[in-house]
């Protein structure tokens, strides 16, 4: 990838720039908790977007995807939003930037990405943070990885429609090799837990299935949530997130919010204890409990979230048809990857039958993908 972004880098712009990358992320457990105030237990891992960059002494951006094959010329005012929505991911990191005071001008770019698409595996913040990060680079603005995570997260709230968490930025700019983070979405405090998990394997089956209107069913999810949060501070002032509120609080306002929003709600609290029960889990190197939490993750996203579908709920069902530790949707939903938790023997029979069962169900493949948790943003010298 360095090298095909290099040659088309030098055929258009010439010498002198910098490459920089970022990563995708899998996420373990604690699904749509981060927009919650809750835990989350990400990683980056070692697919994600990489650019070469350099300032053209202008005032305008001019950036070429090497994937689309396709450039898009914009410039760096509010009403210099392109229409491409590949180049409105870096145009609203560089506006983001620019709000928080930092300096941007015109550059040139040329990148590419091996994240699979609509695969739950975060290509997007992997785009954001890359640049976040390399424009903070190149204009030495100072500004820490915290603002960095949360310049990409504006973009997708300002410039993209999607009203998302912190996590998936978070990751991508803090992950490091072998390890997978639990962080506190609410204070971003944060702590690495090695993962290597001896005689088990991570992996991704991608259902191959994306959702139209994804977002908007996403933002709804955020919605309700927050709309429980706030039937729920009238009685207790304290709950600001929905992470602040017991389970006996939210059966409270049972009756004064939407069946849904409750629905909703429930499995929030839910999933916020089980991330905490993984960490105990991993503690012990207890890795049943964490396979087990995995499927009561998948039970209420599929029942009580409804981000999953007949696909994922398929995938999950044959996970656990054949005893593999633990499985689940992961991500925002709607189509995606389920992550499993396999042991080593199971491993090769697992992705075999869920090739061959998934076919002969739906008519295609899902994709296999190893996980492999690497580092985050840097710079390539
Ligand atoms: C998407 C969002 C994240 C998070 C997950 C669900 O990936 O970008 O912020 O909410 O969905 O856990």
């Amino acid at each position: 990838m360095k090298e095909r972004i290099h040659t088309k880098f030098k055929e258009l712009f010439g010498d002198g720039g910098r490459i920089f990358a970022s990563a995708g992320r899998i996420n373990l457990i604690g699904e749509h908790t981060d927009y919650n105030g809750g835990y989350v237990f990400p990683g980056a891992i070692d697919k994600g977007i990489m650019a070469e960059i350099k300032p053209n002494g202008k005032d305008k951006v001019r950036a070429f995807s090497l994937d689309y094959n396709a450039e898009c010329v914009f410039g760096l005012n509010e009403e210099d939003k392109p229409e491409e929505l590949w180049a409105r991911y870096i145009f609203g990191v560089c506006r983001e930037t620019i709000k928080r005071g930092g300096t941007v001008k015109g550059f040139d770019c040329v990148f590419a990405g091996d994240v699979p698409l609509g695969a739950g595996l975060s290509s997007s913040a992997a785009l954001e943070s890359c640049f976040a990060f390399a424009i903070n680079e190149l204009y030495q603005n100072g500004i820490d990885k915290f603002e960095l995570a949360k310049i990409g997260q504006s973009t997708e709230h300002n410039y993209c429609g999607v009203k998302c968490g912190i996590m998936d930025q978070f990751a991508s700019l803090f992950g490091k090799k072998d390890h997978l983070i639990l962080l506190n979405t609410k204070t971003l405090e944060h702590k690495y837990y090695p993962f290597n998990p001896v005689g088990y394997k991570l992996v991704l089956i991608d259902s191959k299935v994306k959702h139209e209107l994804a977002s908007s069913a996403y933002n709804k999810r955020r919605a309700s949530c927050e709309n429980a949060a706030k039937a729920i501070s009238k009685n207790h002032p304290e709950v600001e997130f929905l992470s602040d509120a017991k389970r006996i609080w939210l059966e409270e306002v049972k009756g004064q919010i939407p069946a849904e929003d409750f629905l909703r709600a429930q499995y929030v609290i839910g999933e916020m204890q089980r991330v905490l029960d993984v960490c105990d889990a991993l503690e012990r190197g207890d890795y049943e409990t964490v396979g087990e939490m995995m499927y009561q993750t998948h039970f209420g996203l599929s029942h009580l979230y409804e981000v999953s579908c007949e696909e994922l709920d398929f995938l999950n069902k044959l996970a656990r048809k054949m005893d593999v530790c633990g499985s689940r949707v992961m991500g925002g939903g709607f189509g995606g990857c389920t992550i499993n938790l396999v042991k080593d023997e199971l491993y090769q029979p697992f992705i075999d039958a869920a090739k061959k069962e998934y076919a002969a169900k739906f008519g295609h493949e899902p994709m296999v993908y190893d996980v492999v948790v690497s580092d985050g943003a840097r710079e390539i010298k």
